[in-house]
């Protein structure tokens, strides 16, 4: 038995108060690089303003002889850059790999002032969340933050799915989940080879023609992940944390990677991944509506008045419930535009 009021007590003495609410931030690209990668670490400071979050990476991609570089540049990029109102989160190695305690122990001691959120992947149930919720207390102590540091989970294994729900509730640290396409493929046995998007033996074929059924028949491709989004979303809006779909690995099929991203906004989330710089843009063109579904959002407000009852705009019903999704894109713009004036002036604002 747990008392919700214990929800809001700190896990440690001299810990800061939990969140009773996640900010929403501007979180339409979180911008991936390698903090042990010396070049990379170079640009990060030009890169500030230009995305939104900005994650150093200490786990997969990053090889085993790397690992403490890429802690200490994660030190390094903590102490020296000034991040103004963009994020600065750190993906850390999993739980049960040889480097995921010193990659928290040190993020928090050493970084912690600087960091947002911390990603965690492979998280397979909020027993998961329970130990990084505790630990992250006892450091926050230690290193007297005064902020707690949220805590993002990847959604990359079938048992994550299965206790997506949980591991949504597990914490108020709780900020938001991403969709690990890549791990989930392999922990649930998918016979794709490929770091997120679509596969084209993923399909339904049209019936064959009665009148001549060894006609060849058209095919239609599907989306593997629709399930998983769909799931995700839902646990995530369940929690008031924030669903992002995560990586897009064929980095010169910028049309397919769009509409990944485009689908997953279509279903709620926030954001995704960028892996290279030409993904920014991507990210940063689906997750910010698009001017004239502002405008029109604007016009359905303003003709429902207090928004109830129904009427005709343009030959199609308006009601209660069509205003409520104009509003959600209408707040999505102006909260985007707080910070992008040339978003705001595309907007009209
Ligand atoms: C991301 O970490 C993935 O496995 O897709
Ligand atoms: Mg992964």
């Amino acid at each position: 038995m747990r008392s919700p009021k214990d929800f809001f007590t700190p896990l440690a003495v001299g810990a800061p108060e939990p969140l009773r609410e996640i900010p929403f931030r501007p979180s339409r690209m979180i911008h991936f690089f390698p903090s042990s990668n010396e070049k990379m670490r170079g640009k990060v400071p030009d890169m500030v303003g230009k995305v939104d979050v900005l994650l150093a990476n200490l786990e997969d991609g990053v090889p085993a002889t790397d690992k403490d570089a890429a802690r200490a540049g994660l030190i390094e990029v903590a102490r020296s850059v000034e991040f103004g109102d963009t994020q600065f989160w750190t993906r850390v190695n999993s739980l049960d790999s040889p480097w995921g305690l010193d990659d928290l122990t040190a993020a928090v001691l050493q970084a912690g002032e600087a960091l947002d959120v911390i990603m965690i992947p492979k998280v397979e149930g909020p027993e998961d969340i329970h130990y990084v919720d505790r630990l992250l207390a006892q450091l926050e102590a230690k290193a007297g933050l005064r902020k707690p540091l949220m805590v993002h989970a990847i959604l990359e294994t079938a048992r994550g799915v299965a206790n997506v729900e949980e591991i949504c509730l597990a914490s108020p640290r709780m900020q938001g989940l991403s969709l690990g396409p890549a791990d989930l493929a392999a922990n649930r046995r998918m016979k794709t080879t490929r770091v997120g998007g679509g596969h084209p033996d993923y399909v339904v074929r049209q019936d064959p023609n009665p009148d001549d059924v060894g006609a060849p028949r058209g095919t239609y491709q599907q989306d593997l992940w629709h399930y998983t989004i769909a799931r995700m979303v839902d646990a995530c809006v369940t929690a008031g944390i924030l669903p992002f779909y995560g990586p897009f690995g064929d980095i010169a099929d910028g049309v397919a990677c769009e509409d990944q991203f485009r689908n997953a906004y279509l279903l709620g989330c926030v954001g995704a991944w960028s892996l290279h710089p030409s993904q920014i843009d991507i990210a940063k063109r689906v997750f910010s509506p698009r001017p004239e579904d502002v405008s029109h959002a604007l016009r359905v407000i303003e003709a429902m008045g207090d928004g109830t009852g129904a009427i005709m705009l343009d030959g199609k019903m308006e009601d209660d419930a069509s205003c409520k999704q104009c509003q959600v894109v209408v707040q999505l713009a102006r909260d985007l535009s707080a910070r992008d004036p040339e978003l705001a002036a595309a907007y009209g604002f």
